[in-house]
């Protein structure tokens, strides 16, 4: 089954959200724990005028054992540090940011039955709450976390199909490509629906200066394997400034190295991947990210003319690297790196 465009990852929430603010005179609040609901909001609130909005996106799993653990989470609160400080905005400790992920997973938990395999997202949010319509950073922000249950970002599609976004970019040097803030989206959708009328999930996006090399998809990382299946490449594009460092990227690549292939970080160019899949040196194409998780690219639309990955369906290194990942998150294949945070 190929993928159709999901419209309903996210639209229902646990029962609780944490919150807490910041102000130039106290700094950071004590987090407090909410029913879910609606949030007063001002019509000059900073984040909604200017978009000095930041946020991240972590799971949590329930384990073989009954237990729940989150997910790396520890990258995801130095990676909204890292946001935040971009956009000139107060960075939310580690701690605060762990203490708010552990209280709403023991609180909301419950949702993950035994044996459940869908996660539990959660959604942690910074925005400045200043009233304020002058141009500069807000005195006022506010933090929040709030979780919805999810198989993945494509339901139970095995693949996706992509198309080429040639005139507009993602991301520039020197801009925000490597942080997770709100901006970086909804320049986005226009590209994302043209993918969507050429019969794609997901935008393609290429480097802003040569439109030459791949740099990642709409919401997620991309991967091209090379040989295989026993001791194949597995190649992802380096992390040139403009591409989102993504956690599901990074353990993708210890995971390749775990089952006896070769991590590989370098530019690809369109074209080879073109060229690679033709010559059939380019066997699988796969993306990932913390909604994605894993899921096979199995076809191209490209203004130059359109291709198939492998023998387009979901190729077996691909598969096996999903398998490790979602082992590894529900606790069912040793996790020697300790990545997962017991709640
Ligand atoms: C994630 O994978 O966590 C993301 O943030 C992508 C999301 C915008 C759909």
């Amino acid at each position: 089954m190929t993928a159709t465009a999901s419209n309903a990852y996210g639209s229902s929430f646990t029962a609780h959200m944490v919150l807490a603010r910041w102000t130039e005179e106290d700094g950071w609040s004590r987090p407090a724990t909410l029913p879910f609901g609606e949030l007063p909001m001002h019509p000059a609130m900073v984040g909604l005028h200017y978009g000095q909005v930041v946020f991240e996106g972590l799971k949590a799993f329930r384990g073989r054992d009954g237990g729940l653990a989150l997910f790396r989470p520890e990258e995801n609160a130095r990676r909204f540090r890292h946001s935040a400080r971009r956009l000139a905005m107060p960075e939310l400790p580690d701690d605060l940011f762990l203490d708010a992920a552990e209280e709403l997973v023991a609180r909301d938990g419950h949702v993950l039955g035994d044996g459940d395999a869908r996660s539990l997202y959660l959604r942690p949010l910074m925005y400045a709450s200043e009233p304020d319509l002058m141009l500069r950073p807000a005195r006022e922000y506010t933090f929040l976390l709030i979780a919805f249950v999810t198989g993945g970002l494509f339901g139970d599609a095995d693949a996706i199909s992509v198309w080429v976004s040639h005139d507009q970019s993602r991301a520039m040097p020197g801009g925000t490509g490597d942080i997770k803030c709100a901006g970086n989206y909804a320049p986005t959708y226009l590209a994302q629906n043209r993918a969507l009328e050429q019969g794609c999930q997901q935008v393609v996006w290429l480097d802003s200066e040569e439109r030459r090399w791949i740099e990642e998809a709409g919401a997620m990382s991309l991967f091209f394997v090379r040989g295989g299946p026993d001791g194949a490449r597995v190649v992802t594009p380096e992390l040139t400034g403009t591409l989102l460092p993504s956690v599901t990227r990074a353990s993708v690549l210890d995971l390749a190295a775990d089952l006896g292939h070769t991590p590989v970080v370098e530019r690809v160019s369109l074209e080879q991947w073109r060229k690679e899949c033709e010559t059939g040196e380019m066997t699988e194409a796969f993306s990932c990210g913390t909604a994605a998780v894993i899921t096979p690219v199995t076809r191209v639309r490209d203004a130059g003319g359109d291709w198939v990955v492998g023998d387009g369906a979901p190729g077996p290194v691909t598969r096996s690297l999903r398998s490790a990942l979602v082992d590894v998150q529900h606790g069912r294949r040793p996790d020697p790196r300790g990545w997962l945070h017991a709640v």
